[in-house]
């Protein structure tokens, strides 16, 4: 099975699809076939990915068809190439009502991983970018990937707004009866002044959080938000900048988190 990976945090505009595309893309440089999936209605992901089309393109078997109806036949017509060296599953315009049509739906939380179950299985990795709110599609990305990276933003960088992110992991996981990882969190869009390290330090130094802050951050940076606007990566606008070797970084720390783990299962069988 892929190892599914959902980048979430209910709060908005912390860097969860920044982090989804250049974790995805940073994975594919390290020859690791990968499948993005944008799970949120807005699909910026799929904008950034150049699928500005495909968004009102009246396509029957969209993700979102396939989530309220169930896994259709043709379903795998739902992955599409990119020039950034991943797939992708878009979001599209008809992802807007999805939210409220599942709410009636039976296994309405498990929908994402039936699909995923169908499609990802030829992939190493599988990132899932997630909604800006707590929702029956926020449940669905965390329930269908069971590992999860939480970005914060240098603003609310703080032990409560953590908290916060952590207890709706925890609500799931007690509601469902699962064990959810959490892979990192990681500090983005932060600043070049004393405030975000004191912060940081602090955090990185406290029980219950120290065990999960990655010890490097996404820095803020005009070319990451120039490269996002663009509808391409920071490798392909900046290859030079400072932040590529922090998203590599992470890709690392995401294969070694996933694949060491099953390298102990491998030896344990
Ligand atoms: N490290 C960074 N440096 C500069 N700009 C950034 C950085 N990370 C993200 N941004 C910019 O901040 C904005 C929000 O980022 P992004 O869309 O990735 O957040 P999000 O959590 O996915 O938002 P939403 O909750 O709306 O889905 C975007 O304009 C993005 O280009
Ligand atoms: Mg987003």
């Amino acid at each position: 099975m892929s190892n599914r990976i959902t980048v979430s945090n209910q709060k908005g505009g912390v860097g969860k699809t920044t982090i989804s595309l250049h974790l995805a893309v940073a994975l594919a440089k390290k020859d690791k076939d990968v499948l993005v999936v944008d799970l949120d209605p807005s699909a910026y992901l799929s904008a950034h990915l150049g699928l500005d089309d495909y968004y009102y393109d009246e396509n029957k078997n969209s993700l979102a068809y396939n989530l309220v109806e169930g896994p259709q036949e043709n379903l795998e017509d739902i992955v599409l190439q990119t020039d950034e060296g991943v797939d992708v599953v878009p979001s599209n315009y008809d992802m807007r009502g999805v939210e409220d049509r599942l709410n009636a739906e039976r296994n309405r939380e498990m929908r994402l991983r039936m699909i995923l179950d169908r499609i990802d299985g030829d992939y190493d990795y599988t990132m899932v970018d997630s909604p800006p709110s707590v929702g029956v599609l926020y449940d669905n990305a965390i329930l269908a990937c069971e590992r999860v990276i939480i970005p914060i933003k240098d603003e609310d960088m703080s032990i409560v707004s953590i908290h916060r992110a952590l207890d709706e992991i925890d609500e799931i996981e007690k509601a469902f009866g699962t064990n959810i990882e959490i892979l990192a969190i990681i500090p983005n869009l932060v600043r070049p002044d004393g405030v975000a390290t004191d912060t940081l330090e602090r955090l990185r130094s406290t029980d219950g959080l120290k065990e999960y802050l990655t010890e490097f951050e996404i820095r803020q940076r005009v070319a990451i938000r120039r490269a996002m606007k663009n509808r391409t990566t920071l490798y392909k606008h900046k290859p030079n900048s400072d932040q590529v070797k922090n998203f590599m970084k992470l890709a690392d720390l995401v294969v070694s988190k996933c694949e060491g783990e099953n390298d102990e299962e491998e030896k344990e069988e």
